[in-house]
């Protein structure tokens, strides 16, 4: 009689706790149908990765600047406003992510990407100094080496006729090599081709079943997650990416500690490579071996997977515009005359036609198009309180494209760039700004210089179908359904 007692009460109070008529002020904002305990999940269930994508837009023409989507307790605001993001941003407290993130957790650990609080804190201090810029400057040798092996590779294919080039595979080779022979201090040559597949192979199958777990609200559970199907094919990636950090570790920790006193001068410009600094943090009792290997699993990913959606998307886009590879081309020949040689850091940093490219690319095809937190410290947001418990999801993507920010959004104009029009200081974001932004940025826009110089003052780039544009899909970073193709020209 009595555990009946008590099973009615436990009953009740589940069911008060579902239904009671929650206090929480986003209740007053639009969004989706909510149901009973699902929420809005029904609006996500069984969309594809560019259906979800689509969604996410679809929301904010339909609800407007602030969307509230409720998936079983967790109330989820999307902002697509420049001064809501603004606020969101740059809240020194409000820096943890969110629930999705955790999906990547068994493969990035609370790397710098993920953690928060005196962890995050700790480890920002440590590796910033890998990105001061006399460091980015020692790395140069490496961007123009792999861009120079880039297009030698193009040249072939070119050569044997194969001059229609999937531009994304060859690109993340070409950004996997560079983070890691500078950041890791490996080089990655032939003997390790196959793990480097594998590993491309994995981040791949990784974003898909995120995104397919996302959308599968029973999934989101870790225990029930494991068993399924997915959950096992997820741990055999994971078991891939793994193996490939592991090695570019051992490999960097025995020559580190075989290295001495007797260090050439090559190598010596090369020392502070970011898993030197972590290595050498280790002997300081600052960070232990699991700790290095979060932060070379995400800075592996962070650092390769962005930049080559970047390169990606901007090839297509300057395929499309031949006006625009021959304002590069021009920069390129005022800056280094007739010589062939690569530009230094300095000259690169002359290439402002170039930059403005850059940051156009960046606009349209923001490689982190959303990012997510969770709120720690309750704020407000306008007239609405946003409570601690709650998440946010900050979209840059469609912010970028707004046409009261920017005219004709849709359109590729690096020019907007050089016109010194004044716009809110926040209406460029695809590194994130406020505490929590990109440690990475000026590293990727150094390397994404050196390689579009490259690339532009050897080939003329031609769309296989002028204007046209892929279709998008929710990934970890922008992906699209189908490949990119370019084709290169010998000039
Ligand atoms: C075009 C290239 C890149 C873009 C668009 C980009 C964008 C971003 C964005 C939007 C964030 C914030 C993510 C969030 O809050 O969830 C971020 C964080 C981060 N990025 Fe990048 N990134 C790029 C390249 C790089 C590179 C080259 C590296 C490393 C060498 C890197 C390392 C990181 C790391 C470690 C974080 C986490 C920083 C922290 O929370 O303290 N990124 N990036």
């Amino acid at each position: 009689m009595l555990w009946q007692i008590f099973l009615a009460i436990l009953v009740c109070y589940v069911l008060w706790k579902i239904f009671k008529t929650d206090e929480n002020e986003l209740n007053r904002l639009p969004g989706p149908p909510k149901w009973p305990i699902i929420g809005s999940a029904l609006s996500f269930l069984g969309l594809s990765q560019s259906e979800m994508f689509d969604k996410l837009l679809e929301f904010r023409q339909k609800y407007g600047n602030q969307v509230v989507v409720k998936i079983l307790n967790r109330y989820i605001l999307h902002v697509y406003d420049v001064k809501d993001i603004e606020t969101v941003l740059t809240h020194s407290r409000n820096i943890k992510k969110n629930k999705p993130y955790t999906f990547i957790e068994p493969w990035l650990g609370n790397g710098l990407l993920l953690s928060s609080g005196a962890k995050w804190n700790g480890r920002r201090k440590i590796l910033t100094p890998t990105f001061h810029f006399d460091i980015l400057k020692s790395f140069m040798e490496v961007f123009e080496e792999q861009s120079k092996n880039l297009v030698k590779e193009l040249e072939k294919r070119v050569s044997e006729g194969l001059d229609v080039v999937d531009v994304s595979p060859l690109i993340s080779d070409f950004t996997l090599y560079t983070i890691c022979e500078t950041a890791m201090g490996v080089r990655l040559d032939s003997d390790k081709s196959e793990a480097k597949l594998k590993y491309k192979d994995a981040v791949l199958e990784i974003g898909q079943l995120v995104m397919e777990r996302l959308t599968t609200i029973w999934l989101h559970n870790d225990f029930i997650f494991s068993l399924h199907p997915m959950g096992k094919k997820f741990a055999k990636c994971l078991e891939k990416v793994h193996s490939f950090a592991d090695s570019v570790i051992m490999e960097r920790s025995m020559s580190y500690e075989n290295r001495g006193e007797d260090l050439s001068e090559k190598e010596n410009s090369r020392r502070c490579a970011l898993l030197d600094l972590l290595l050498e943090a280790r002997t300081r009792n600052e960070i232990d071996l699991e700790g290095i290997r979060e932060e070379v699993n995400t800075f592996m990913f962070e650092g390769h997977d962005t930049t080559a959606t970047a390169l990606t998307f901007g090839l297509m886009l300057l395929a499309d515009h031949a006006d625009v590879q021959e304002s590069i081309f021009d920069e390129c020949k005022v800056i280094l005359g007739d010589s062939d040689r690569s530009p230094s850091a300095s000259e690169l940093n002359d290439m402002k036609y170039l930059d403005a490219v850059i940051k156009e690319i960046l606009r349209l095809y923001p490689s982190v198009p959303f990012i997510g937190r969770e709120i720690v410290e309750d704020f407000m947001l306008g007239d609405i309180k946003v409570s601690k418990g709650n998440e946010v999801i900050v979209h840059i993507y469609y912010m970028q494209q707004r046409e009261d920010l920017y005219p004709e959004p849709k359109a590729f104009k690096p020019e907007r760039f050089l016109s010194g029009e004044k716009r809110h200081p926040f209406s460029f974001v695809p590194f994130s700004a406020g505490p929590r932004n990109c440690i990475g940025q000026r590293f990727a826009k150094m390397e994404m210089k050196s390689v579009i110089s490259e690339i532009i003052r050897n080939f003329k780039l031609e769309p296989i179908k002028k204007g046209a544009r892929p279709i998008i899909k929710a990934d970890l970073v922008l992906r699209t359904t189908e490949p990119i193709y370019v084709k290169f020209i010998k000039r």
